[in-house]
């Protein structure tokens, strides 16, 4: 008996001396099967996990049910995960109603690090992310943002009760997106299959950014909870790649059939994603989830960040008096401004940066994941980990910037004059850097300086009759930071702008 015993404890002490030692990072305390979700709940969001990094340290791990957290919130580790480590940081850790809007990774965005991913994005990068490209387009978007001060101008309203100008804004970007995927522009907002496609991505949006799912993502033993809202995500994808398909592929294909498509050498963003599936590069439904990942990531992104900017500039008048007296101080009056006056403005570039630190619309970037286990500032991350960079607040320590709850756009043309949008200092990485980094960073600069630079040159913009500023409380969402509230615009026309 004794005998048993001693042998039996001796392979136990054999099997835990033999385990290979694994060094998590600290984090806070977890419970078998619920790990530390009873504590954290489903709705943490980077303001939580920047006070959990406080206590535990710049790299921490959560562990909510199965799911394994990694929350980096230091430059020097973000470099890792994004650039040294880039590679093996460089997969897409999905949820399970990601799952769903993406067939489990047949998109380009939240594709695992690879041949697929990398196949889509140089099929994707050739039609929308060139320097050609925005030369191309640039004279669409300068008319988009031309025709929103035109509609503004003729509603005598906006003067004086206001307008929701995030409506007409969303109109403008996605005429600028669909012009360059589809060679296609809605007339108006009341356009049938803009109401249609705009509703059925709204619904997308709606439950993918719910943090009310979590718990089912989390903890696999509580999903039966969740069958109801997985079904609807299941009907919202089909309804919309159907209408994808049917209705703006099915248009385009008609075109091509009948006519050339070639317009001054540039083809549309599908004739190069049918003519990858032609050469049997990618699949019917590669092109669909190609086409589902730019209706969220190019539109939604760039309409989150001119709806912050545009409060921002209401409730900083100076600001926006400074960035009206540099525009028609430079460009001079008459002058509307263009593509590449935007570059020529350093107060617009400072307040487009200022807006994207302070009022960070992807604040932990998008959920990075490593395939296998991996080293990471003296630790172990556990295979196929979230991998969280929490952009936000790196962006907005103290230990890194001067007064980082200050809205200041000047910080950007004094001490913080070398810093850019495309991450050469890591501790500002609003698009993120390397690998997984947002390619659309071509298109959302030029767009929000000219729709800026546009709207503060033909408009004083106004909080609302009877308010003094505009509520800027924030919508925190699986990925985005949104204002909570669409807020009305009083637009005063300014004349000889
Ligand atoms: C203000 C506007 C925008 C912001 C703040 C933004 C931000 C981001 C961020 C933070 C990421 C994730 C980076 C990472 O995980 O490391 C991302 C990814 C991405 N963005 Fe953007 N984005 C914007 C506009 C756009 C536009 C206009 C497009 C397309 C025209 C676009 C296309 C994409 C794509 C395709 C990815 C996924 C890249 C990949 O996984 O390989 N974005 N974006």
């Amino acid at each position: 008996m004794y005998l048993l015993l001693i042998t039996l404890l001796s392979a136990v002490a054999a099997l835990l001396l033999l385990r290979p030692r694994i060094r998590l990072p600290p984090g806070p305390f977890a419970l078998p099967i619920f790990g530390s979700w009873l504590q954290l709940g489903n709705a943490f969001d980077q303001h939580d996990l920047a006070a959990l990094s406080r206590r535990f340290g710049d790299l921490l791990l959560l562990r909510m049910g199965s799911l394994n957290i990694s929350v980096v919130s230091s430059p020097a580790l973000a470099k890792q995960v994004l650039l040294t480590q880039g590679k093996e940081f460089g997969s897409r850790s999905r949820n399970i109603v990601f799952d769903i809007f993406t067939g489990k990774g047949q998109d380009m965005i939240f594709t695992e690090y690879g041949d697929h991913w990398r196949r889509m994005r140089r099929i994707v990068t050739v039609p929308f992310f060139t320097n050609k490209v925005v030369q191309h387009y640039r004279a669409d978007w300068e008319a988009e943002a031309e025709a929103v001060v035109a509609d503004v101008r003729r509603n005598p309203n906006a003067a004086v009760e206001g307008v929701v100008l995030r409506r007409r804004l969303e109109l403008m970007v996605y005429n600028n997106v669909y012009k360059i995927m589809f060679d296609k522009r809605f007339e108006s907002e009341e356009d049938p299959s803009y109401v249609r496609l705009k509703s059925v991505n709204a619904e997308r949006s709606r439950l993918g950014q719910s943090l009310n799912y979590n718990f089912g993502d989390f903890i696999p033993i509580l999903r039966p909870f969740l069958r109801g809202y997985l079904k609807v995500c299941k009907e919202v994808t089909r309804r919309r790649l159907d209408l994808y398909k049917d209705t703006f592929l099915q248009e385009r294909r008609n075109i091509a059939s009948t006519k050339k498509i070639e317009q001054n050498g540039v083809k549309c963003g599908v004739d190069h994603f049918l003519e990858a599936q032609r050469s049997g590069e990618i699949n019917e439904d590669n092109v669909l989830y190609i086409v589902e990942n730019m209706n969220v990531a190019a539109i939604e992104t760039t309409v989150w960040a001119l709806e912050w900017a545009i409060a921002e500039l209401i409730n900083h008048p100076e600001i926006q008096d400074k960035l009206r007296a540099e525009i028609s101080a430079i460009l001079g009056p008459g002058h509307q401004v263009t593509e590449s006056d935007t570059t020529k403005l350093p107060y617009l570039q400072a307040v487009i940066k200022e807006t994207l630190r302070y009022r960070m619309v992807v604040p932990c970037l998008l959920p990075h994941m490593n395939l296998h286990q991996e080293k990471l500032g003296g630790f172990d991350i556990p295979a196929e980990s979230r991998v969280l960079v929490n952009a936000w607040w790196m962006a907005n320590n103290p230990a890194h910037w001067v007064k980082p709850e200050e809205f200041r756009p000047e910080r950007f043309l004094k001490e913080e004059s070398k810093v850019e949008t495309t991450g050469n200092d890591l501790k500002y990485v609003p698009f993120g850097v390397g690998r997984r980094s947002c390619p659309g960073i071509v298109i959302a600069m030029p767009v929000l300086g000219i729709t800026l630079g546009r709207l503060v040159q033909n408009f004083e913009l106004l909080p609302p009759p009877g308010q003094s500023k505009v509520d800027t409380t924030e919508n925190n969402g699986q990925f985005a930071t949104r204002i909570l509230k669409h807020y009305t615009v009083v637009m005063k026309p300014i004349n000889n702008a």
